[in-house]
């Protein structure tokens, strides 16, 4: 199994993604949850992530809180999506297990420094914080990293915070740009790929169906989560955006796209945020990540199902 660190601000959908990571042993070593102020602010997301452990029965997994706001901007939280305790929907019970007391940047650190290099994964779903904090702090773990595949961006389908950003890379441009300037190996699931991997109804019936705790909360989450989606796009169900990570670390053949250039627009008050993707590769620039840009989105959602049905 690929050892993995999730980096997180659940959010629904960060929530489905962490139950398919542990539903997964097999593909999928979790080494810990770090958790960054995003959807909602790091108090929630923090509190969230141990929830979301304890709903799946794992309550010995290591959760740490991480940054709180992002490196030179007030924090943008997006209560208007995912309600306003960031999880709303199920009724889930307040965590009992702890939150560690190391701060999340420093375990990233440390993790990187302890296993031998090129062995860890680290998979954002939230805005960059902690990650580009690390890197910051730490340069020497950059090259130690096996690769970073993170949700974030879009080429073709532009925005969903601004006309032309996507809120976790809008959140914290500044920190976007360190990472995708950092040199790690880089895999993006932006919105071009998220947009297709929509919860339609009979998907959503799918998971209820499973008639377990988790998978009536999922429907429940979805539930809540898709009226954005519904009134904003006209789209057939809610976007698991974060959920593609975790799929690509069990399913790679599910997902195709093109090794390209991206920079992140960090001066522009229009289009604070950007990924500029170098989609037809015109500008000369180096390519610096894998882009994807399809799903095979019924094979996601069958190996989704069959995953959370472990729970
Ligand atoms: C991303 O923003 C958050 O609201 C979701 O959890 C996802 O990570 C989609 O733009
Ligand atoms: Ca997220």
């Amino acid at each position: 199994p690929r050892k993995i660190i999730i980096d997180t601000d659940p959010g629904q959908d960060d929530a489905v993604a962490i139950l398919l990571a542990l539903a997964s042993p097999e593909d999928i070593e979790l080494l810990g949850l770090t958790c960054v102020a995003g959807n909602v602010p790091l108090a929630l997301t923090s509190k969230n992530a141990r929830i979301v452990c304890e709903l799946a029965g794992k309550p010995h997994v290591r959760v740490f809180a991480g940054c709180d706001r992002p490196l030179g901007r007030d924090l943008v939280t997006a209560e208007h999506v995912h309600g306003k305790t960031g999880l709303d929907g199920p009724d889930l019970p307040d965590p009992a297990m702890p939150l560690q007391d190391q701060h999340a940047v420093d375990f990233i650190i440390d993790t990187l420094r302890d296993h031998p290099s090129g062995t860890v994964t680290l998979c954002p779903l939230g805005p960059l914080t902690n990650i580009a904090t690390a890197f910051e702090k730490a340069p020497d773990i950059v090259p130690r990293v096996q690769e970073i595949v993170l949700m974030g961006g879009a080429y073709f389908e532009v925005g969903n915070i601004t006309p032309t950003a996507e809120f976790n890379i809008y959140v914290d441009p500044q920190a976007a740009d360190i990472v995708f300037k950092s040199g790690a190996p880089i895999t993006v699931m932006p919105l071009d790929v998220t947009h297709k991997a929509l919860v339609t109804p009979e998907r959503n019936a799918a998971f209820r169906r499973l008639g377990t705790p988790v998978g009536i909360a999922v429907a429940q989450m979805t539930d809540f989560f898709e009226r954005f989606d519904k009134e904003k796009y006209g789209s057939a169900g809610a976007p698991l955006h974060d959920p593609c990570v975790t799929a690509y670390l069990i399913r790679p053949d599910l997902f195709s796209g093109r090794v390209i250039n991206v920079e992140i627009e960090t001066g522009s008050d229009l289009t604070l945020g950007m990924t500029v993707a170098d989609w037809w590769r015109v500008s000369g620039r180096d390519p610096n990540a894998l882009f994807m840009g399809n799903i095979d989105a019924d094979g996601f959602f069958t190996l989704l199902t069959e995953r959370l049905a472990r729970l």
